[in-house]
């Protein structure tokens, strides 16, 4: 419990502990010295009273012998006005005071206090006593001519040894004070010197402790030489290591930071209870949730299953084994159903010292459009394969057809015919050049020439048209075909055919029974680089049309809202011929929601420069 009253600084501390001490011992001092000064005093007071007795009665015995009584009187009147002596007195052997140095009347016979010492007086003897209080007395019988002749009684004088204790208590007193003053003011100084320093040390140290960044108060000043300056340039040293030592931290952090924030990869770090402690804003991006929320979560509060659960199951693993673990596959649903994850993850344990593992890190790299893309070339790759075996088919049935076809057109020439049988034999014909058409079309859209061509454009949209003529039909969609028919084009015409045809089976399938579409082409200039001339293609519907989040997602790999029938292929592959041969796609959509007709209307600018190498940097160019 801190004592409330005593002081809080050193310097006062020591001030009041040395004028405790010293008037303690000061007192004490005093004490002893007046007690051994008092003994003295009353020692040196009955030697004094002794001498004094015996040397008045040797004077009285004198004067007796030689028959002079007055100077009996006159000895006890100059005894009577010593300096020590308060009174002295002469009686008879009966106690009848004979000589006074006083006149006063309690001096005409004695107390009955000194009457009692009479009994006790020896011959030649001096007797000293003391009565009353402390009144000390010496007596002394006087013998002449071997008579007892009376006493002599010399009464101390107190006042003067109480003079003499005061006088000794004084000195001391003022000695002391002046000691205590004196002191004082050294351990005053004393303590400054310690104190001051040590304030400046104090203060330093809270300014540090405040503000641990700002060094503007360091180094502190040394202006003492000795252990505390000592001290104070310990302390200095031992800041100015920290600092350096923090500047260090803080450039290791920066750098850490900066890496982690910068690394085109996934970064998470987990503690032993699976929580994230920290995280990257790749990682962050690649879940879809804000980097705060994840610090203190476990992977299952924030990522869906089964994800979660395989990579908790890494952690805990490496936690356990103590070892990485590279390059694990994570598949499963992202937080959108229709976007599947694919992670490629790498665990490694993170050692604060060499015993224990106190987090273990995890590098996730979103592996999965590469997945998405693979899957895509595979398809593609079946598509290819489709189409090759489809045009062996058509090719495989040409010869045939061509002879059915040959058989047909002399029946109807050459044989005769009743006329039913000759309307079936032209229902035949009909069906047989439809099934030549078609076979024509599928060889003509494997058969993509592997070098660009200077290719008929209304041809090429007229095949397309020609090929979805059964659906149009169908539907009584009225086609409004706006192209040159001389209008040409130096592309690859196979591939441009397929964006149309992907165009129109698309805007076919979004516009209802007897809808429209609109198909145009002419000579343009590059919108963006007006120097460019090119051909500008646009396929318009009166359809469904999309809404602005189909719109955003129409060019990713199979992203279709057609379930069943789509692949979401179509403009995919659509955006990659159009990106090989530097084009540009342009698009509206609208929807019936806004209260106008819906539609959409696709525009293709394809560059026609005769330069076709793309390079491998070139991205797509959509506006939507
Ligand atoms: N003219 C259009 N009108 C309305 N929506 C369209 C139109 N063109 C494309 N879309 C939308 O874009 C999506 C993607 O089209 P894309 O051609 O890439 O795939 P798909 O037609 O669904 O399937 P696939 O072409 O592979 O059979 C379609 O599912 C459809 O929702
Ligand atoms: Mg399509």
């Amino acid at each position: 419990m801190p004592m409330r009253w005593w002081p809080r600084s050193i310097r006062w501390q020591m001030l009041a502990g040395l004028v405790l001490l010293e008037t303690l011992s000061l007192l004490l001092f005093a004490f002893l010295l007046i007690r051994e000064q008092g003994r003295a005093v009353h020692g040196r007071a009955l030697q004094r009273l002794d001498h004094q007795a015996t040397s008045m009665a040797m004077q009285a015995r004198e004067a007796l012998l030689q028959n002079r009584p007055e100077w009996v009187g006159l000895s006890v009147k100059m005894m009577g006005a010593a300096p020590s002596v308060g009174s002295a007195k002469i009686t008879d052997p009966a106690g009848n005071v004979l000589y006074a140095s006083t006149g006063r009347s309690d001096q005409a016979s004695l107390d009955p206090a000194e009457r009692a010492q009479i009994p006790l007086m020896v011959q030649d003897q001096p007797r000293v006593f003391s009565f009353d209080h402390g009144r000390l007395e010496g007596a002394r019988p006087i013998y002449a001519g071997g008579m007892l002749r009376g006493y002599v009684w010399v009464e101390s004088d107190r006042s003067w040894d109480r003079v003499q204790l005061e006088t000794v208590f004084h000195a001391t007193l003022v000695f002391g004070a002046i000691w205590v003053i004196a002191s004082a003011l050294l351990v005053s100084f004393m303590a400054r010197s310690i104190s001051q320093p040590l304030a400046v040390l104090h203060r330093g140290t809270r300014a540090l402790m405040r503000s641990p960044e700002s060094a503007g108060n360091f180094p502190l000043p040394v202006s003492i030489h000795n252990e505390i300056g000592d001290l104070m340039e310990a302390f200095n040293r031992m800041v100015a290591s920290i600092q350096e030592q923090r500047a260090g931290l803080n450039d290791t952090l920066s750098l850490l930071d900066s890496m982690l924030a910068n690394a085109p990869i996934g970064l998470a770090f987990f503690d032993r209870r699976c929580r994230f402690v920290r995280v990257n804003q790749v990682f962050a991006d690649m879940t879809k949730i804000p980097l705060s929320r994840h610090l203190g979560r476990t992977l299952p509060e924030l990522l869906p299953q089964p994800v979660a659960q395989q990579l908790e199951d890494t952690v805990q693993g490496v936690f356990l084994r103590e070892d990485p673990v590279r390059n694990l596959e994570l598949t499963g649903e992202g937080p959108n159903p229709s976007r599947c994850w694919t992670w490629l993850a790498s665990a490694y344990p993170v050692r604060t010292n060499p015993h224990q593992v106190r987090w273990v890190g995890v590098i996730v790299l979103d592996a999965s459009d590469r997945k998405r893309n693979e899957e895509a070339l595979r398809k593609t790759e079946k598509l290819a394969a489709t189409g090759r075996l489809a045009a062996s088919i058509a090719h495989e049935i040409n010869n045939p057809l061509e002879a059915i076809t040959n058989l047909l057109f002399l029946m109807h020439n050459f044989c005769q015919l009743d006329e039913a049988t000759l309307n079936y034999v032209v229902m035949a014909e009909h069906e047989a050049r439809r099934i030549a058409e078609i076979t024509q079309q599928t060889l003509r859209f494997y058969r993509q020439s592997t070098l660009p061509v200077r290719a008929n454009m209304s041809d090429l949209l007229d095949s397309v048209l020609s090929l979805y003529q059964g659906r149009l039909s169908n539907l009584n969609i009225r086609v409004e075909k706006k192209y040159d028919a001389a209008m040409d084009l130096f592309c690859f015409a196979g591939e441009v055919r397929q964006v149309f045809a992907n165009l129109v089976g698309n805007a076919i399938d979004a516009t209802a029974d007897g809808g429209r579409l609109v198909v145009r082409a002419r000579r343009s200039r590059d919108w963006k680089a007006p120097a460019t001339i090119g051909v500008r293609f646009t396929v318009a519907d009166t359809g469904v049309g999309m809404s602005p989040e189909v719109r955003a997602r129409i060019f990713e790999a199979f992203f279709t809202t057609k379930e069943v029938t789509g692949t979401g292929l179509g403009l995919w592959v659509s955006q990659e011929i159009i990106v090989k041969h530097r084009g540009m796609v342009h698009l509206r959509s609208r929807t019936a929601s806004s209260g106008k007709l819906s539609g959409t209307v696709f525009q293709i600018f394809f560059p026609d420069d005769g330069d076709l190498k793309p390079a491998a940097s070139e991205t797509a160019s959509a506006e939507v």
